[in-house]
């Protein structure tokens, strides 16, 4: 399983970039509104400090709006992904880019036959918000085991990216699901880096080392 970065902060893409761990990154309007920016300034920045797609999210809400965008924001830079709201109009959009060779991201997917239609409109990737289904009492996991189902059932093309990660077994369970990409806050890639025994485990050699006798 890949992993993305789900953030529009350019000090936190760069600093999990410098991990080595970083296969492409996710933005969505509330993300950019953060950082109190001009939109295609963000995306063309994020994409000069990744290598890998960069999501970047449409406002419009039919599919000729959407596709105005979509053109516009692709022209930015080629490993620019566009995300298209999971509607009726979102899927019509997504078929207008595929049939343009635009790569789309068709996001706010809460339901399996939601994952279906946007496979089926030629998505590129489908994000199925895991956290956002979890806090209302839904199995978000479970969906991710779905998608997965379906898509190897009828060899779908379109890769799977679990969304909306609130905390490291989410990104855990993710990967035993299947899904090809976990988009994770830095927050929680943080967190998945740390673990007690590891750092007692260095607290306990630099101790042991210091016991060693010196030498000249
Ligand atoms: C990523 O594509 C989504 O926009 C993001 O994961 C949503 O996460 P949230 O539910 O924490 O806002």
């Amino acid at each position: 399983m890949l992993l993305f970065i789900d953030t529009a902060n350019v000090n936190e893409i760069r600093a999990a970039n410098e991990l080595g761990i970083i296969a492409g990154v996710t933005t969505n309007p509330s993300l950019i509104a953060r950082e109190g920016r001009d939109f295609a300034e963000v995306v063309k920045e994020i994409t000069s400090l990744v290598d890998g797609p960069v999501s970047a999210e449409v406002i419009s809400l039919e599919a000729a709006g959407m596709l105005q965008e979509a053109v516009q924001l692709a022209a930015i830079h080629p490993n620019i992904v566009v995300k298209i709201p999971m509607t009726a109009e979102g899927l019509k959009a997504t078929r207008a880019c595929a049939a343009r060779g635009i790569k789309t991201n068709v996001t706010l997917v809460f339901s399996a036959n939601q994952a279906l239609l946007a496979a089926r409109a030629g998505a590129t990737y489908v994000s199925p918000f895991v956290g956002r289904l979890d806090d209302i009492g839904h199995d978000g996991i479970g969906l991710i085991y779905d998608i997965v189902e379906i898509f190897d059932n009828y060899g779908l093309p379109t890769q799977i990216i679990s969304a909306s990660i609130r905390h490291p077994l989410h990104v855990l369970q993710s990967a035993k699901a299947g899904a090809h990409i976990a988009t994770v806050p830095y927050k929680v890639l943080l967190q998945m880096i740390k673990h007690p025994l590891t750092e007692q485990g260095i607290d306990a050699f630099l101790a042991d080392w210091a016991k060693l006798p010196k030498q000249g």
